[in-house]
């Protein structure tokens, strides 16, 4: 089955957690990358559908070992170990992030990357995702989010509560629908 047609089965499934009805193309790939470098591992992913981000990260120098993988999605996941074989592959909720601990072998993460509808989401959700995922980065990490908005998706009450400030990276038009990439990280660093 192609990429797109996986999407298409998945998104008739459940519309509002795949939130797209097609991959995310190379250029939205390459934003939402362009800062990540190999000594940033081990990075997270949060819903890689397809593993678009994923071949982008590892064409940035990451190795398979060093991505930690978060896809709802059971068909998605199930994509990802065989195209990813080496990433350690969570089929779940990314709101239970922190639950997974153990994966980075002691390490915390460099960053995270998400491609997450969390557009959608309430604020209790995306206060546990934001909170789990940087309770899981060392000092200095970043989380990137794309999305279709002209802001922020990450609700500002939640950024405030938790200490983060978020930058618009970059946008581009060239991909269905335009998109742009936003950086969170920590107020005080
Ligand atoms: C808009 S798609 C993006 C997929 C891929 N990153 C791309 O850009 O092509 C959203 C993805 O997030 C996944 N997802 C939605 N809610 C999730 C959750 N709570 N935990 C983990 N994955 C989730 C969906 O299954 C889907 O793969």
């Amino acid at each position: 089955m192609s990429d797109l047609a996986a999407f298409l089965r998945a998104w008739a499934r459940d519309p509002l957690s795949i939130a797209a009805v097609a991959p995310s193309g190379p250029s939205l790939a390459r934003l939402i990358t362009a800062e990540i470098t190999a000594d940033m591992a081990p990075v997270i992913e949060l819903g890689p559908g397809t593993g678009v981000f994923t071949k982008a990260l590892i064409e940035r120098g990451l190795r398979e070992a060093d991505l930690i993988l978060v896809e709802s999605e059971a068909d998605f996941a199930r994509l990802l170990e065989v195209r990813f074989p080496q990433a350690r592959v969570l089929q779940g909720d990314a709101a239970r992030v922190r639950r997974h601990r153990a994966l980075l072998n002691g390490d915390l993460a460099g960053a995270t990357i998400s491609g997450l509808p969390v557009l959608s989401m309430n604020a209790a959700q995306q206060m546990k995702i934001m909170r789990g995922c940087f309770d899981l980065m060392r000092p200095g990490g970043r989380f990137y989010q794309f999305s279709y908005s002209p802001v922020c998706p990450v609700r500002r009450p939640v950024l405030e509560r938790l200490g983060l400030r978020a930058r618009r990276l970059s946008s581009t038009v060239r991909n269905l629908p335009p998109a742009a990439v936003y950086e969170i990280s920590r107020i005080d660093e």
